[in-house]
């Protein structure tokens, strides 16, 4: 009975996963080609598509069909695949099963006008008219947490959504270790006799240049292009419809080279997982991509340690050189390496350096824990922004547009998302470290342009499992350990001891 029961789910769970796709499909369209008037009934049909998937998704349970497979599975009687499979839809079915049709209306409808608020508040610079949106947005996430359930802290049950299995205590561990190490080395860091000057990487870089420059750096690090797309769009995204079908975008700044190609890396690896997945599970969660700090471990790994590494533009700078020869003749690779990798504490996350990065999110983290848990309330917000800025950044944080009401987050009521920004760095440099110690000449390898002795051990370590196992367990079979700060701060310690010569502060004077 149960293997019919089986099968019927399979069925089901296939059309939740063609409605997804439409949905991503939708989505990106949205970003990329739709014009503007189209945006009213794109809203609408996505709303109804979105509703189409929660009633199909607690459909899944007909009949109790979903808790007899559990029950199944909780006896041992299906195997590991099996097994894993029922336990991801299973939690899905659970977020969605326990949240009243009411809360989620109240919830889609407090978000779609926090988000035109805080748009406009942004712009405005007025940070007291999103406040109340704001209120109502943490007010309702609290209901949720309440409706969702926890042991410990309400923050735990919105962080499940984004990185299940994780806690806001475990977080917070591996953000005080990082804090101790990252302030101090900012410090160090602003008293280094060594400057960079940015201003040496700049001119003209034609858009149709950098085009052409981004598609090959894609194909070079694996991006197939029978299986996805690369455009163009104010804020770079991944689109995943299937692992034959990933789209990307990046943007393009004529007078900074850098946004393109950075955005561009980091898309590829976020894409390079899409195009990694099983195919022949897609409709399971076994054919999908983990948590949200899994997914972005494999952005920052191909943007971070290889490319903001000196192998990597040992092999490419020349081909750079090459495409904007009025730019970047004269400039040496050793000085165009120091610019890519420039530590500057500054106001805005998504231009932050690999160091103060992580602090950016910390401070995140921090206040919006505290705004869930009730130790602070929206309207202090500004004020504990501008103070965190200053103990972790030491800068001053001039005016809410450039510090609170920066990021969209809050105001679509993605709460407990943040953190999967910092865990993505330490997981891929955890992941990093392990592949290091697999493949033999890996930093040579990187310096020949040979990404894909890389590649095949992201697929095999990672991307194969789809939702398989947990990211715990996939980093522990991976890199030997549970998430850890460890290798992130030896990573940061070496290559900025180096740039910035902390180790020889006599050797310069
Ligand atoms: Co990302």
């Amino acid at each position: 009975m149960e293997q019919a029961l089986l099968l019927q789910l399979k069925e089901q769970l296939l059309e939740l996963s063609y409605l997804n796709a439409t949905i991503n499909m939708l989505g990106w369209d949205e970003q990329v080609y739709m014009p503007s008037r189209g945006s009213a009934i794109r809203a609408q049909s996505h709303a109804y598509l979105a509703s189409l998937h929660h009633q199909k998704l607690l459909d899944l349970n007909t009949g109790q069909a979903l808790d007899k497979l559990r029950e199944r599975a909780a006896s041992n009687g299906f195997d590991d695949e099996t097994t894993a499979l029922v336990r991801e839809v299973g939690r899905e079915y659970d977020r969605a099963q326990k949240l009243p049709a009411s809360f989620v209306k109240a919830l889609a409808e407090a978000t779609s006008q926090g988000y035109s608020a805080w748009a406009v508040a942004r712009k405005q610079n007025d940070f007291t008219s999103f406040q109340p949106y704001l209120e109502k947005i943490f007010d309702l996430k609290r209901q949720q947490a309440d409706h969702l359930g926890y042991s410990e802290s309400p923050y735990d049950a919105l962080l499940d959504e984004y990185e299940p299995d994780c806690t806001a205590k475990e977080i917070d561990i591996l953000f005080q270790q990082l804090k101790t190490f990252l302030i101090p080395l900012l410090q160090e860091i602003r008293r280094s006799k060594v400057t960079i000057d940015p201003a040496l990487l700049s001119g003209i870089f034609t858009v149709d240049h950098q085009l052409a420059f981004n598609r090959r750096l894609a194909a070079s690090l694996g991006f197939d292009y029978d299986a996805g797309r690369l455009d163009e769009s104010p804020h770079p995204f991944t689109a995943p419809i299937h692992s034959d079908d990933v789209r990307i975008t990046t943007r393009y700044d004529e007078q900074n080279i850098q946004y393109s190609l950075f955005s561009t890396i980091h898309e590829v690896g976020h894409a390079l997982y899409e195009q990694g997945l099983p195919s022949d599970r897609f409709g399971t969660p076994l054919g999908q991509t983990g948590s949200l700090g899994l997914h972005e471990s494999q952005s920052i790994l191909w943007e971070k340690p290889v490319g903001r590494g000196l192998p990597f533009w040992q092999y490419l700078y020349p081909e750079l050189q090459q495409a904007f020869p009025e730019s970047l003749q004269g400039l040496p690779l050793s000085t165009f390496y120091q610019i890519i990798n420039k530590v500057e504490p500054s106001l805005i996350r998504t231009e932050a350096d690999e160091v103060t990065y992580v602090l950016h999110i910390i401070l995140r983290f921090e206040l919006e824990r505290a705004v869930i848990e009730g130790s602070l309330t929206v309207k202090e917000l500004p004020a504990a922004w501008s103070q965190k800025m200053s103990e972790y950044l030491g800068i001053d944080v001039p005016s809410d547009q450039l510090g609170v009401l920066q990021d969209v987050h809050w105001s679509t009521g993605a709460i407990g998302y943040f953190p999967t920004y910092a865990l993505g760095n330490l997981y891929a440099l955890q992941l990093y470290k392990a592949a290091e110690r697999s493949i033999p000449g890996l930093t040579e390898m990187l310096s020949r342009g040979e990404f894909q002795p890389l590649l095949q051990w992201l697929r095999e370590a990672v991307h194969v499992h789809g939702r398989r196992f947990s990211t715990k367990e996939i980093l522990l079979q991976a890199t030997g350990k549970a998430p850890s700060s460890q290798d992130f701060i030896e990573y940061i310690t070496e290559k900025y001891t180096t740039i910035y010569q902390l180790d020889s502060k006599t050797s310069d004077v």
